[in-house]
C-alpha cells in the first residue's frame, strides 16, 4: 500500500497546484471535500492532511469548519492560509482582519530549526494572498515571519499542526515544493514511492479484479489523450475482452477516423467498433444554426449510437458486457464538487464532462479517476502511444461544428477539414506543437470580394485560431510569428477552392472562449 495523503478542500483556486506539488514528490494524495468526515479523511495509509486555503473568513456565516478531533488523531496536519486560521479558530485561537491585507511578494525570515524548513536559506521569498490573519494559538511556536505577518508560520507540537500563512504550491514561492517536499518526507514520513510504473501494473491488477474472468468492456474511444491511453491500458488488462466503439459522426478532422482505425485495430491490435454514423449526424444538423441545437443534438445521438452499439455488442458476446471504461480525469471528478454548492453557470454545454448517461446498466471502469492530464501522459508513454497521440491537442466533441459557424453542411465539413489541416500541419512544422494548447481554423458565414488570375472571386473567409493556455480555463491568443501566418494564409488560399480570404483571431479568453461557438 502506499503513503497517502489527503487534502482537503476550503475552495481555494489553487487546491489542484497542492495535489500537483505533492504528486511531484511522488507521493500519492487526494482531494476531500472539508467537510468529508473524519473516518474517510483518516483511513489507514494516511499519513498526512494538509488542510487548503480559501476565500472565506472564520467569523463569517456559514464559513467551512474543521471537526476538532482531526488535531487528536495523531496524523500530522499542515494548514496554508486558511486552513491556519481555521485551526487557530476551532482550537481557541484568534484570528483577525489583517490592518495591510496582503497580497503577492513577500520576504519572510524563518527562526528555529522546524523541519518544514530544512536545507532552506533563513530569509525566503513567498507568495501571500491574505485578508484574515491569525493573532494567536495556544502553545504556538512562530518558525517564520515577515513584517506584516508575525506567524506566517507556526508549528503547534500539542496538535501535531504546522502552518504556512504563505502559499507553498504557488509557483511564486521561491521554496515552496522544498516545503512541502519537507513536510511530506521529514514530518509525515512518506517514502516517495508512487510512480507511473507501479501504478500501471497495480492498476492492471485492479481492473482484471473489478472485470473477472469473463465480463467484458465497452469503451468509446475518441482518439483524444484520456480515451486512447485508457484502451491500451484496458487491452493490457483484459485483452480482447475489451471492444471500443468509435463513432465517426461526420465532423470530424480530416484523416482521422482512418487514422483511429490504423493506429488502434491494425498496429495495436485492439477490437475496434467502427461505426460510421456521419449521415445520421449531418442529416440531424440540417438547417441547424444555433450553437446550442447543434451541441445538444451532437450529444445526444452520441448517446443513442453509443447505446445502440453496446446493446448489439452485448446482445453478440451472449449478454457478457457489463461494464463501460471511461477516460475520466480527476479534474472532471473534483471540479464537480463545489465547496459552495451554488450551480456554476453554463456557458457551454460540455457534453461528454460527466460521461455517458447511467442507464446504460453498466459498471464503471475508470482508471484514471484520479489522475491529471499530464500523469496520463506519461503513463501513454510507458505504455508505447507515439507522441502524436500522447501530446494530441484537445478537440472539442461536437468536433468541426462548432468551427462551422451557422449551418453544418458536408461541403462546409470538406473546407474547414482541408484548412484545418494546413494550420496543423504548419504548427508541427514549426515545431510548435507543444508550445500551442489548439490551433485550428473556423469557417465563418461570411462571404468577401477577392481577385485571383484577374478573375474576381466572391468565397468564404476562414479565422485561424492558436491559443496557448495551462488547462483551457483561461487563455492567450498565441503570437506566432508572421511569415507563419503568412505561410498558413497562403496556403489556404491557394489550396482550399471556396476561401478566399483568412483572418487571425486575437482575443483571450476571457473575454472569448477557445472556440468560436
Ligand atoms: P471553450 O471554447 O469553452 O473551450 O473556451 C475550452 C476547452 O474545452 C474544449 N471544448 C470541449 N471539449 N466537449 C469537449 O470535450 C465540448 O463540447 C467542448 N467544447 C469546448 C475546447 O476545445 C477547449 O480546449
Amino acid at each position: 500500500m502506499h503513503d497517502k495523503i489527503v487534502i482537503l478542500d476550503f475552495g481555494s483556486q489553487v487546491t489542484q497546484l497542492i495535489a500537483r506539488r505533492v504528486r511531484e514528490a511522488k507521493v500519492y494524495c487526494e482531494i476531500l471535500p472539508f467537510s468529508t468526515p473524519l473516518a474517510q479523511v483518516l483511513t489507514p495509509g494516511t499519513k498526512g492532511v494538509i488542510l487548503s486555503g480559501g476565500p472565506a473568513s472564520v467569523y463569517a456565516n456559514g464559513a467551512p469548519m474543521i471537526d476538532k478531533a482531526l488535531y487528536a488523531a495523531g496524523v500530522p496536519v499542515l494548514g496554508i492560509c486558511y486552513g491556519v486560521q481555521v485551526t487557530a479558530h476551532v482550537n481557541g485561537g484568534k484570528v483577525v482582519p489583517a490592518e495591510q491585507r496582503e497580497f503577492g511578494r513577500t520576504e519572510i525570515s524563518t527562526h528555529g530549526s522546524d523541519p518544514l524548513f530544512h536545507g532552506l536559506p533563513a530569509k525566503q521569498v513567498v507568495w501571500m494572498s491574505h485578508g484574515d490573519r491569525v493573532e494567536s494559538v495556544p502553545g504556538v511556536t512562530v518558525i517564520a515571519s515577515s513584517p506584516n505577518c508575525p506567524y506566517a508560520a507556526v508549528s503547534v507540537p500539542a496538535l501535531n499542526f504546522r502552518g504556512v500563512q504563505f502559499h507553498p504550491e504557488v509557483a511564486h514561492t521561491e521554496h515552496g515544493a522544498a516545503i512541502l517536499r519537507n513536510f511530506l518526507t521529514r514530518v509525515c514520513g512518506c517514502r516517495g514511492d508512487w510512480e507511473m510504473g507501479s501504478f500501471i501494473d497495480e492498476e492492471i491488477a485492479r481492473i482484471r479484479a473489478q472485470v473477472g474472468e469473463v465480463d467484458r468492456v465497452v469503451l468509446g474511444l475518441s482518439g483524444g489523450v484520456d480515451s486512447s491511453v485508457a484502451a491500451v491500458l484496458l487491452h493490457k488488462a483484459i485483452g480482447k475482452r475489451l471492444t471500443c466503439i468509435f463513432v465517426n459522426n461526420g465532423v470530424l478532422r480530416k484523416d482521422e477516423a482512418e487514422g483511429v482505425r490504423k493506429l488502434f485495430a491494425d498496429h495495436i491490435g485492439i477490437d475496434l467498433d467502427y461505426v460510421d454514423a456521419a449521415e445520421r449526424f449531418l442529416t440531424k444538423l440540417k438547417g441547424v444554426d444555433d450553437p446550442e441545437r447543434k451541441r445538444k443534438i451532437i450529444g445526444h445521438e452520441f448517446v443513442a449510437v453509443f447505446k445502440e452499439e453496446a446493446e448489439r455488442i452485448k446482445r453478440s458476446s451472449g449478454g457478457h458486457v457489463r461494464f463501460l471504461a471511461q477516460g475520466t480525469l480527476y479534474p472532471d471528478v473534483i471540479e464537480s464538487i463545489s465547496v459552495h454548492g451554488g450551480p456554476a453557470s453554463v456557458i457551454k454545454s460540455h457534453h461528454n464532462v460527466g460521461g455517458l448517461p447511467a442507464d446504460l446498466g453498466l459498471g464503471l471502469v475508470e482508471p484514471f479517476r484520479f489522475l491529471f492530464k499530464d500523469e496520463v501522459r506519461a503513463i501513454g508513454s510507458r505504455l508505447g502511444l507515439s507522441d502524436a497521440v500522447v501530446w494530441r491537442q484537445p478537440f472539442p466533441g461536437p468536433g468541426l461544428a462548432v468551427r462551422i459557424l451557422g449551418e453544418v453542411t458536408p461541403e462546409k465539413v470538406r473546407l474547414l477539414q482541408e484548412a484545418d489541416a494546413i494550420v496543423r500541419a504548419e504548427i508541427a512544422s514549426a515545431g510548435l506543437e507543444r508550445a500551442i494548447w489548439q490551433a485550428f481554423a473556423v469557417l465563418l458565414p461570411v462571404k468577401s470580394v477577392g481577385v485571383m488570375g484577374d478573375e474576381r472571386t466572391y468565397e468564404m473567409t476562414c479565422a485561424v485560431r492558436a491559443v496557448t493556455s495551462t488547462d483551457g480555463m483561461t487563455a492567450d491568443w498565441a503570437q506566432l510569428p508572421y511569415e507563419l501566418l503568412g505561410r498558413i494564409s497562403n496556403r489556404i488560399i491557394n489550396e482550399v477552392r471556396g476561401i478566399n480570404r483568412v483572418v487571425y483571431d486575437i482575443t483571450s479568453k476571457p473575454p472569448g472562449t477557445i472556440e468560436w461557438e
